[in-house]
């Protein structure tokens, strides 16, 4: 497969690609980041749904990932997550902009097209330095969220 990007960040070449990765190396991902790890059939189900994801690699290694999901209209970016050895690269904002041309390339001229996303708590700042607007605004109210547990 063919890298869209290849920068030397942090002293290491890593490389960009279209790709959504496989289960194993997004559990491996998500548990490098100390966050919950969902269960193999939901996440399976849940990569395969993805609008558009990103992987950033380091030779063969997955350092990093985003992925967006969403119809056309709104979109949300989830799982933003670079290994913690290969944080305060600029790998994470380099996947973030990419998922936004994604999206920017994806809307017809003339239409209005919104990207959510929750932040991590103390994350905010990284999102508002790549052009997110902090909610509530003068635009719109608070952001909402119900979580199911089963
Ligand atoms: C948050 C995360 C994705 C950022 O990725 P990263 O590769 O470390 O960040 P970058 O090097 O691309 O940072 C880009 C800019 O954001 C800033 N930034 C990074 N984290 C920040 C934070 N928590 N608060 C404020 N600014 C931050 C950087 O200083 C840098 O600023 P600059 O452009 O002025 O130099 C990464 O640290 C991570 O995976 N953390 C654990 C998982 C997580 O919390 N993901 C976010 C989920 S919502």
């Amino acid at each position: 497969m063919k890298a869209i990007l290849t920068s030397s960040l942090g002293g290491h070449d890593i490389s960009f690609f279209d790709m959504i990765p496989d289960v194993e190396t997004y559990h491996e991902l998500r548990a490098s980041v100390d966050w919950v790890v969902f269960c193999r059939e939901q996440s399976e189900k849940a990569l395969k749904n993805s609008c558009y994801c990103v992987v950033a690699k380091d030779e063969d290694d997955v350092v990093a990932m985003g992925r967006v999901v969403g119809d056309g209209m709104y979109y949300t970016i989830v799982d933003v997550m670079v290994r913690p050895q290969y944080q305060g690269q600029k790998i994470g904002s380099t996947i973030i902009n990419r998922l936004v041309e994604h999206i920017n390339n994806e809307t017809p001229k003339g239409a209005r097209t919104s990207i959510q996303l929750i932040s991590a708590p103390g994350k905010e700042g990284f999102y508002v330095k790549q052009g997110f607007k902090i909610l509530p605004n003068e635009n719109a109210g608070s952001a909402l969220r119900k979580v199911i547990y089963t």
